[in-house]
């Protein structure tokens, strides 16, 4: 995969020729018909049989979905009359013979139904290095479990979870994690948790918890402290967003570093006034990093849901503002700026062609909770952050369903994002109520992806999309031949088109549950070389660098994209590891 830049000469002409097609595209990008409201949604299964709470995708295309194991009967069997007889199950201690989760195929839209022993209740994850799952918490017994599910291959039936018993050393139920530059998950949080600890554990006799004055800091009556938002920042601390201000934890000494300002005027953005996330993409070797947080729900919202002294409970509208802040910066201040609509239980997600951020799912009134939350926020919004202020946000089309408490969104390798989940019931209620259990997948495609756009879509050559990941090391070259076919129609004196302005980014693929894509992470790499192939209409060879450091991107799976204007090729998977 690494190439060494030996006989610049030689390429120095061929970089010339390059960039005259840069210039030549530029000028044909900027004719280019701006899309008005776009995307476009299609129903990729109505019933998966489970409901998708948590989500992630792993690196052979599979996304492990999983709920929780005490709703009673799901609509999909276990396989070969497999039940589960788990004697501190709640609902169906006598056996249940229903899968709680599932993996999906994305190329074969497929799924079959996956083994979970004990409760998956509202958990967290990250995915180890080797391209494992970790899940970590849940409830009752499941709070201090740990589960793998590995990327399986192709056709093992019998690949499924495995657990490990009291593996944490506090229940976490609600918690947050975040993979660490040595690869271990930081978990922080949850239900009466004040604390964070790592895992896997130093030994056996390791049952270290840490306690985290700040969670109780930022606790209030409703419990707005739940599902923190955490971002590795580039200086290797973790900024932690709770109820409504955030601070830089040196967690190696767990000591505050720096301490960020109450985000406007307080309202609260953590469960159960769910708002989301993201740490902003990041530039090559970046010297600073921004964090965006959108919608929650005002100070108050969960209780005024609640039935009062005999008076119905009341769906507040939820908040319509963004806060963003640089928080790399000594004196760090939020600035604010408002989206076209109302937003809780949102899913922040990063689009991989770094120019924007899709704001998914959720409601406009009410809050997070069982039957807390009416007004499904149907249309997606694309936020842009290097439009100027004022010009950032996008609505884009509607979905059909609502999604609203217990549903997620995933980015998939092919620029979609994958979307489903919705159960705001203590059970799976198929009917008489308003919002039913949703047990269907679909397929969010943003704009980039219409046909209109294909001819200046990039498509990766080399290394093959449909090969083993490419392995890199921190620092190191690597080589990419791509194709774009409107360039490959030029003709001699005709006009040079597609070749905008290319970047390369990296993507970790997020563990999405409860509106937070826990890991996720985009960096854009430096592109050295990016030079027309001699012979080849339309295809070029590009050096791109990869992070420098394991503080910039922890070791594991990534889903690299060539992006020209905005946007992005289908990814081709890159595992970057110490080496
Ligand atoms: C789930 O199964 C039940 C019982 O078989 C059925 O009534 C219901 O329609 C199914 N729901 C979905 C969403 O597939
Ligand atoms: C919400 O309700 C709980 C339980 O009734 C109560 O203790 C708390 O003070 C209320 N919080 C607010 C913000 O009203
Ligand atoms: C949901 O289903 C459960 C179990 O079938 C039932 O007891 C409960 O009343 C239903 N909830 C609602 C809101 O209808």
């Amino acid at each position: 995969m690494e190439i060494a830049l030996a006989a610049k000469k030689k390429n120095r002409a061929r970089r010339h020729l390059a960039v005259l097609l840069l210039l030549l595209a530029c000028a044909c990008a900027g004719i280019a018909p701006a899309s008005g409201a776009g995307g476009r949604w299609d129903l990729q299964q109505r019933s998966i049989g489970v409901s998708a709470m948590h989500m992630q995708l792993l690196h052979n295309d599979r996304v492990i979905i999983f709920d929780r194991t005490d709703f009673g009967h799901s609509n999909l069997s276990l396989p070969d009359g497999r039940c589960r007889v788990n004697p501190r199950e709640r609902v169906l201690p006598q056996g249940d013979c229903t899968a709680h989760s599932v993996e999906y195929d994305v190329a074969a839209n497929a799924f079959r139904p996956l083994f979970v022993f004990t409760d998956t209740w509202c958990s967290s994850g990250t995915v180890a290095p080797d391209g494992t799952l970790v899940q970590t918490g849940g409830w009752n017994d499941g709070f201090r479990n740990a589960r793998t599910m590995p990327a399986c291959s192709d056709g093992d039936e019998s690949c499924d979870w495995s657990e490990t018993q009291d593996a944490l050393s506090a229940n976490r139920w609600y918690a947050t994690n975040q993979i660490l530059p040595d690869g271990r998950a930081f978990i922080i949080g949850g239900r009466r948790q004040f604390s964070y600890e790592f895992y896997p554990k130093a030994g056996p006799s390791d049952t270290s918890v840490i306690p985290m004055p700040f969670l109780v800091q930022t606790r209030d009556p409703e419990e707005n402290n739940l599902y923190p938002f955490v971002h590795l920042n580039i200086d290797g601390n973790l900024f932690i967003f709770s109820n409504n201000r955030a601070v830089l934890l040196d967690y190696s000494s767990n000591k505050i570093v720096r301490t960020y300002p109450v985000l406007g005027d307080g309202d609260p953005r953590n469960y159960p006034s769910s708002g989301s996330s993201v740490l902003l993409p990041l530039k090559p070797n970046p010297t600073e990093a921004e964090v965006l947080v959108c919608g929650g729900a005002p100070a108050g919202s969960y209780n005024s849901t609640k039935q009062q002294g005999g008076t119905a409970g009341a769906f507040v509208p939820a908040l319509t503002t963004c806060g963003r802040i640089k928080i790399t910066d000594a004196t760090p201040a939020w600035v604010i700026e408002t989206m076209p609509s109302p937003r809780v239980m949102g899913d922040m997600i990063l689009l991989p062609n770094g120019a924007e951020v899709a704001i998914i799912n959720g409601a406009a009134d009410g809050t997070a909770g069982w039957e807390s939350a009416k007004t499904p926020a149907y249309a997606p919004v694309v936020y842009r952050p290097d439009h100027s202020p004022g010009d950032r946000f996008e609505e884009q089309n509607a979905a059909g369903v609502a999604r609203l408490y217990h549903s997620s969104a995933v980015l998939l390798r092919d620029g979609r994002l994958l979307v489903g989940g919705s159960n705001p019931h203590t059970y799976y209620n198929f009917s008489n109520v308003q919002f039913p259990t949703d047990l269907s997948l679909e397929a969010f495609s943003p704009e980039y992806l219409d046909a209109s756009n294909d001819m200046l879509r990039p498509r990766i050559l080399d290394p093959s999309p449909t090969g083993a990941p490419a392995t890199v090391g921190y620092g190191a070259t690597m080589a990419i031949r791509f194709l774009v076919p409107a360039l490959a129609r030029r003709r001699r004196g005709g006009r040079a088109g597609g070749l905008g302005d290319v970047s390369v980014t990296m993507v970790a693929p997020s563990f999405t549950t409860h509106s937070f894509a826990m890991n996720q992470r985009l960096l854009f790499l430096d592109v050295t070389k990016n030079v027309a192939v001699r012979g080849r209409a339309g295809a070029f060879s590009a050096s791109v660098t990869m992070p420098a450091t394991a503080v910039l991107a922890p070791p594991g799976y990534y889903m690299l994209f060539v992006v020209n204007g905005h946007i992005p090729s289908e990814g081709i998977w890159v595992k970057i590891q110490a080496q």
